[in-house]
């Protein structure tokens, strides 16, 4: 079968065509239009520009989705029900509802955390996946810790008490004058920074607490008070920023790794699966893969594509773990759905 995946849920618009037969899978198309330019100005995603952004942007991608297919051929619609920002899942959901009216096709809503989860299975062997597995999502807006016994069923072990990594990654590199989004540009900085010895000491939050929770905006205040007390030549420098951002990622890595190793430890866990935009960072999937393959657990990461949002994800999560509406006047947008 043939299905359409749709995500709208922050600031990138994605379509994207699967087939699916058993467990075989072939990506017909995975369109992503990023709003990355027009964000970049404030800093950060702007809900009302990105809403009206992704009602511009979703007939000219499902246009490209489909390539020289007729809209006849989709067997299913699957669309981002939620967590994500609502004005901008509504715009994924009203299109998704016309086009299964349209055709009169199945329309299956999906969990974004969910298919951050699955996103593992786009480029490996169903089968290879041994259970129970712990979870991590990272990013821009979530920072949780699953336990999975098997698809469709997850327990919450853990979860950011405020920011999430990815919004720390974004913070620390809008502190540092950098961009958005943050997470690639501190992965870059840091990485001409590496090797050498560092004189910044940043705090790895909650790593010691008996729990499986996170917090991380006390670590980009102490950014920001470190930046301060810089005097303006050294703040606008290329070696402070290179230092920082490397700082910075080590301490966010600590933290995900010592609490994720310890979660994958006492849970027994066969194979510790990680998703999500900061999932893409490449010291922290070195560093995760090492540690964890020396303690004799599977280590998996989606390619990085498939780790920031993408609507093959959304497809294969339809697929795999099957949710349908049959009023399709029901379907809302939940903004703080839980998986
Ligand atoms: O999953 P995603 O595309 O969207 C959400 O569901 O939030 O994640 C976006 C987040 C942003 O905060 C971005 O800075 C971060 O993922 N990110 C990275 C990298 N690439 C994207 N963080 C660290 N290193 C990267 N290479
Ligand atoms: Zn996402």
């Amino acid at each position: 079968m043939k299905i359409l995946g749709i995500d709208t849920s922050c600031d990138d618009t994605a379509i994207a065509l699967l087939r699916a037969e058993g467990s075989e899978f072939e990506i017909l198309s995975n369109i992503v239009s990023s709003q990355v330019e027009l964000h970049k100005k404030y800093g950060g995603v702007y809900p009302f520009l990105a809403k009206r952004e992704h009602q511009k942007n979703l007939p000219v991608v499902f246009k490209k989705s489909l390539g020289r297919r007729k809209p006849e051929e989709i067997d299913a619609i699957a669309v981002t029900s939620g967590p994500g920002l609502e004005p901008c899942l509504w715009q994924g959901i009203n299109f998704a509802v016309d086009l299964a009216e349209k055709l009169k096709k199945p329309l299956m809503p999906v969990n974004h955390i969910e298919a951050h989860i699955l996103a593992n299975f786009i480029e490996r062997d169903l089968e290879s996946v041994k259970m129970p597995a712990v979870c991590l999502v990272v990013s821009g807006g979530h920072t949780s810790l699953f336990l999975m016994k098997k698809i469709g069923r997850y327990q919450l072990i853990g979860e950011t008490r405020d920011d999430a990594a990815g919004e720390c990654f974004d913070k620390v590199a809008r502190i540092l004058g950098m961009g958005y989004p943050g997470g690639p540009l501190i992965a870059k900085a840091a990485a001409e920074f590496n090797g050498k010895k560092s004189s910044v000491e940043l705090p790895r939050p909650m790593i010691h607490q008996k729990n499986y929770n996170f917090s991380f905006s006390g670590l980009k205040t102490a950014v920001l008070y470190n930046y301060k007390s810089q005097p303006s030549k050294v703040r606008k420098s290329k070696e402070y920023i290179r230092e920082m951002a490397f700082e910075t990622q080590e301490a966010i890595i600590d933290v995900l790794l010592y609490k994720t190793l310890k979660a994958a430890r006492n849970f027994k866990a066969k194979t510790v699966m990680i998703g999500g935009g900061v999932a893409a960072n490449e010291e922290l999937r070195k560093q995760f893969k090492e540690k964890i393959n020396s303690e004799g657990m599977s280590f998996s990461v989606p390619s990085g594509k498939f780790c920031t949002d993408n609507g093959v994800m959304i497809a294969l999560t339809a697929y795999l773990s099957p949710k349908r509406v049959m009023d399709f006047k029901k379907l809302k947008a939940e903004g703080n759905l839980n998986i």
